[in-house]
């Protein structure tokens, strides 16, 4: 058995997979005959239904994240359902609801929030798990995004103050305290570097900003500007070196750059607005 483990550990390493080791835990447990929650030792081997056990990690050698073939990822320490229709919640996003909690500690207060291009809803339904007396919108251009943050929003009970809408941000007219927004922002000529992972699993146009990875983000200058209130403000996922030109945009159309959050590689990642 201890054989059989390390050799599917070395089949991971030597097809380059990140994390071999835990994701091979992973695969292991989630292959079990009987359901628990850890593994105690490798022994647990034995326990394993092989054609699962086969199935999974044959779809894991072929570069599908371990989130997308189980179908779930934690995000704010929630446990959010995924599938093909939206993008993987990343860790680096969480450093919009730490730029909502700094700029607006009093969470008992009620507020309005939007959500642009919501995906799985991560964004908006942890906010709402923090704000328990605010309400607010998601929408996205795709269909099927929308029906998986349904699903997220049945599951975390916030459907009572989670409209969810399919629609292109474009047609957003109401006025808000607080919009979010984690756009499209990979230049087309990136894409095609991006890890299999990726690029094979996450929709290209959660992905894709265009030629120079600033188009999405130009469109949401002229939104964030027509839907926010006086004093609200406009929290923004950005790319790499990206901080710049972004600023400028915004500040041609009276938004003004209040703060800019890092992420944990030191990478400026949320920017953060205001409208004069
Ligand atoms: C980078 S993903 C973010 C998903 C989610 N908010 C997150 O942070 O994990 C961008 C989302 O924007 C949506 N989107 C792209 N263009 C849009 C548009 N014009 N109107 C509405 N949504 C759009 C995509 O479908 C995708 O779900």
């Amino acid at each position: 058995m201890q054989n059989f483990y390390n050799q599917k550990l070395k089949k991971l390493i030597n097809n380059k997979i990140p994390n071999p080791e835990l994701d091979l835990r992973l695969i292991i447990k989630r292959s079990q005959k009987i359901n628990k929650d850890y593994m105690e030792n490798k022994n647990e081997i034995e326990n394993i239904n092989i054609k699962k056990f086969n199935n999974f990690f044959k779809r894991r050698i072929n570069g599908e994240p371990i989130s997308k073939i189980f179908k779930n990822r934690e995000f704010w320490s929630l446990d959010f359902f995924i599938n093909n229709n939206v993008l993987d919640p990343r860790p680096e996003t969480e450093f919009i609801l730490e730029g909502i909690i700094k700029h607006l500690p009093k969470q008992n207060k009620k507020y309005t929030i939007c959500d642009l291009g919501t995906g799985s809803g991560c964004i908006i339904i942890s906010f709402l798990k923090e704000y328990k007396n605010s309400i607010g919108i998601g929408v996205d251009i795709s269909k099927n995004a929308i029906k998986v943050a349904n699903k997220n929003s049945l599951k975390h009970n916030t459907q009572k103050r989670l409209e969810l809408k399919t629609t292109n941000w474009k047609n957003m007219n109401q006025y808000f305290d607080i919009i979010v927004s984690n756009p499209p922002y990979i230049k087309n000529t990136e894409y095609k570097k991006l890890q299999k992972e990726v690029k094979n699993y996450d929709p290209k146009i959660s992905l894709l900003g265009g030629e120079t990875g600033l188009k999405k983000i130009s469109e949401l200058t002229d939104i964030a500007y027509r839907c926010m209130k006086k004093n609200s403000i406009f929290l923004m996922e950005i790319g790499h070196k990206q901080k710049c030109q972004v600023e400028k945009m915004f500040l041609k159309n009276n938004l003004y750059l209040i703060d800019t959050l890092k992420d944990l590689q030191g990478i400026d990642r949320v920017l953060i607005f205001k409208k004069n």
